[in-house]
């Protein structure tokens, strides 16, 4: 049996140091890793982390998760204009080395295929990072009766799109679709790490405590993976 680590802490702060830590180490070890890297507030505290840390990203790649389709870039509520914010510009990383689905793609299935493609190119994943929904999506990877294994355009469930509607300025703004890696891109990953904050997130978490697997909670199929590390705080951890 393989069995999803955790490590509970006592507040956000100290998630996201333990998870900057992480990262800090896959890029000491490997200079050259490939880092699978995710939106949303919850890595924000461990990406400002890291980019105080002085570590060399020269040679690091990077791909996301995820991104709204249709968007622009320049949105500010687009996911590149996030990682840019957030993490790219503030770390000597090569920006041509940062990629994350094309919003603007005039051919979304062809931008899945591609995307696919690229991480194969790149060797495939070395560390992942997660968020998770309160429903228990990964990426945009939504509770259904069936998922998919490869980088697919999805329509947001209507609980998705209310939540991440607090970053716009109305509801109506949000994009209704995305552009995600499946299930299979994020499960290649070499490590995994799943960052879990708030008490919102109890129930995803405790979907993550027993043993079964349900595309319910696509976050379940985390079981699957060899080596997974859950760091949590204790308001996500206790409820
Ligand atoms: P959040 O989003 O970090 O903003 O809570 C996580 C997610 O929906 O995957």
């Amino acid at each position: 049996m393989m069995e999803i680590k955790f490590i509970i802490c006592n507040d956000y702060d100290e998630m996201s140091h333990r998870a900057a830590e992480i990262f800090a180490a896959q890029i000491k070890e490997n200079p050259e890793s490939v880092l699978g890297l995710a939106t949303g507030s919850t890595p924000v505290g461990m990406y400002s982390e890291l980019a105080s840390m002085g570590l060399d990203f020269s040679r690091i790649k990077s791909v996301n998760l995820d991104e709204y389709y249709p968007i622009s870039p320049k949105n500010e509520n687009s996911y590149r204009y996030f990682m840019n914010e957030n993490l790219f510009s503030k770390v000597n990383i090569n920006i041509n080395n940062t990629y994350v689905p094309n919003g603007e793609a005039a051919d979304a299935e062809k931008e899945c295929r591609e995307y696919d493609a690229l991480i194969d190119r790149l060797g495939g994943i070395d560390l992942q990072v997660l968020g998770i929904g309160p429903n228990g999506h990964i990426g945009f990877n939504e509770p259904d009766t069936e998922l998919f294994a490869g980088t697919h355009v999805t329509s947001l469930t209507l609980s998705t799109v209310e939540a991440n509607s607090r970053f716009f300025s109305s509801v109506d703004e949000v994009p209704k679709k995305a552009i995600t890696m499946g299930m299979s891109s994020i499960l290649s990953a070499k490590k995994i790490v799943l960052l879990i904050s708030g008490k919102n997130k109890h129930a995803a978490l405790k979907a993550l405590l027993d043993d079964k697997i349900t595309p319910a909670v696509p976050a379940t199929f985390l079981k699957l993976h060899r080596d997974v590390t859950v760091i949590c705080d204790k308001a996500a951890y206790e409820g």
